[in-house]
């Protein structure tokens, strides 16, 4: 068991926290808390999400070797190709009409806050000194992106995002909410695909990184579309600093599978976070809702699942 060294989001409660890797604790049976949990989506449930059984309290989850595990069939997420080498983006990229005001937004603030399109993109190019971090990758409407650089403002906040739609709500947020609030000084945004801005960080500068939601292709054919997979974890790994921490959250039951199957296989790289089974059924503190997840939980009524790695050393 190790001890985490967190940065400075709600420290009483990180300070408790203990790292397991998700190995040990599945492999441990520690999965059956996980059981608790039951998802509305088509009959889905999480006991059986892993393929490792039902509760241990009724039928004992099946302990299995490395060897045994190497010599399983390949799942769909190994399939060939992920967004690191396809190369290419998808879903929407515009909906609505934008407003007058947000269309301003779009007009006279983004350019002023826009990832330079090139080069290397540092916090001291960026916000013109050194400062922790932090990258969410396709923001939405920039609810989270906002409001944890309202909390941390001595921190750089980065994000990206394709549809149009989402990075105008987000210069609101930015801009202060129609004057409800300051102004954001420490956001930067990208209007494109997130891998983009990612490569042209360097190694180890990044604090923080954040995948809230992301798009689930919950069809197998299109899992190499999805975010969690091989090649970005990797780049992951390589921008987060040691340290630093990735969170990851969900409300899909098989983009939760599959993402748990990658960051198995992602060990050596990361760390999960997690004290006992059900955790990840609570909202961290220091994590604040989004929109997609509050409309997943108000109006569709699924549970949602909180997901936090830590980079290893
Ligand atoms: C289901 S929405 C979730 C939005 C937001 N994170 C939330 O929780 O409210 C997924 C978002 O990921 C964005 N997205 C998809 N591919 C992306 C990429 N390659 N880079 C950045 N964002 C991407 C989509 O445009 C969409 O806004």
């Amino acid at each position: 068991m190790v001890l985490t060294v967190c940065p400075a989001v709600n420290r009483r409660r990180i300070s408790h926290s203990v790292s397991v890797s998700a190995a040990s604790w599945l492999d441990a049976g520690a999965v059956t808390g996980m059981g608790a949990a039951h998802h509305s989506h088509a009959g889905a449930s999480i006991p059986n999400f892993l393929g490792y059984g039902c509760p241990a309290v009724r039928h004992p989850v099946r302990l299995t070797t490395p060897e045994a595990a190497a010599k399983r069939q390949p799942m769909t997420a190994h399939k060939s190709g992920d967004p690191t080498t396809l190369n290419r983006l998808y879903g929407r990229s515009k909906g609505k009409p934008l407003r007058a005001g947000q269309q301003t937004l779009v007009d006279d603030l983004l350019p002023q806050i826009a990832v330079p399109p090139e080069g290397e993109v540092t916090a001291e190019r960026l916000f013109g000194h050194a400062c922790p971090l932090h990258f969410e990758i396709g923001f939405g409407g920039g609810e989270h992106m906002a409001a944890r650089a309202d909390m941390l403002p001595d921190h750089g906040f980065v994000g990206a995002e394709p549809f149009v739609n989402g990075v105008a709500q987000a210069l609101v947020h930015v801009s202060g909410d129609h004057g409800v609030h300051p102004q954001l000084g420490n956001v930067r945004i990208h209007h494109g695909d997130a891998l983009d801005v990612l490569q042209r960080i360097p190694d180890g500068a990044l604090s923080f990184l954040y995948l809230l939601h992301p798009d689930p292709w919950p069809k197998a054919r299109h899992a190499k579309r999805r975010m969690m997979n091989d090649g970005p974890v990797d780049l992951f790994a390589a921008k987060l600093r040691p340290g630093g921490e990735f969170r990851f959250g969900t409300d899909h039951p098989v983009y939760v599978r599959h993402a748990l199957m990658v960051m198995r296989r992602h060990r050596h790289q990361f760390d999960w976070l997690i004290e006992k089974p059900g955790d990840f059924q609570v909202r961290p503190g220091g994590w604040p809702e989004t929109r997609y997840e509050h409309k997943a939980r108000t109006v569709y009524g699924h549970e949602v699942w909180y997901f936090r790695y830590r980079r290893r050393a």
